[in-house]
């Protein structure tokens, strides 16, 4: 299982649950990464996505309040999630937020794709620091590219406990 995210220079990630920032380039390359694979989100996510279900991906969303979801499969818990997401290739699985799923599930995935984001976005929901954990490491970083007007670089680390 893997996690992608786009972090700004303090790992924020969203603020009164939207993005922070609009960033073409970065959407091109979480489509790329997660078309035909399956993506994992808390129901907030879900909830901020603006045409429902990501199209042409399995969608998981965590939400234990019974509600349905168009498009989607729900897990009303982290055992449960485990369970259907061991269906499919671990390689194959995306967790894509938000704050609260990210740090429910780092320590199951291999690697994090984090775009960072040379900006503070004022943001009121983050991920963890991963410069500051013992068990993840940057394998590589890409050069920077001007995306919307942000500086960005496509980063991936990985979880030296199981990768
Ligand atoms: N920068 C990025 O790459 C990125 C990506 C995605 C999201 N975001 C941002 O992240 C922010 C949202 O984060 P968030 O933490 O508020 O929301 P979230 O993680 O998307 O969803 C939280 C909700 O999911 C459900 N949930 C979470 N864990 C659960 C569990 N173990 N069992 C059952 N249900 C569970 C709960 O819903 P119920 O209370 O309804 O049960 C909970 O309120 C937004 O600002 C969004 O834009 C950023």
């Amino acid at each position: 299982m893997n996690i992608i995210v786009v972090a700004d220079n303090k790992w924020g990630i969203g603020k009164n649950n939207g993005l922070l920032f609009r960033l073409p380039a970065d959407m091109k390359f979480f489509r790329e990464k997660t078309v035909g694979k399956v993506v994992i989100m808390g129901a907030n996510t879900f909830a901020g996505l603006p045409h429902g279900a990501l199209p042409d991906r399995v969608n998981i969303v965590l939400d234990d309040s019974g509600k349905k979801y168009n498009g989607a499969i729900t897990a009303t818990d982290i055992p449960q999630l485990l369970r259907l997401a061991a269906q499919y290739s671990t390689d194959d699985v995306f967790v894509c937020g938000g704050a609260s799923v990210y740090a429910q599930l780092l320590n199951k995935c291999a690697y994090a794709y984090v775009t960072k984001a040379e900006a503070d976005g004022n943001a009121d929901a983050f991920f963890p620091d991963l410069d500051a954990l013992p068990n993840w490491r940057q394998v590589s970083c890409s050069d920077p590219v001007c995306d919307g007007g942000i500086t960005i670089r496509f980063c991936t680390y990985c979880n030296t406990d199981i990768a």
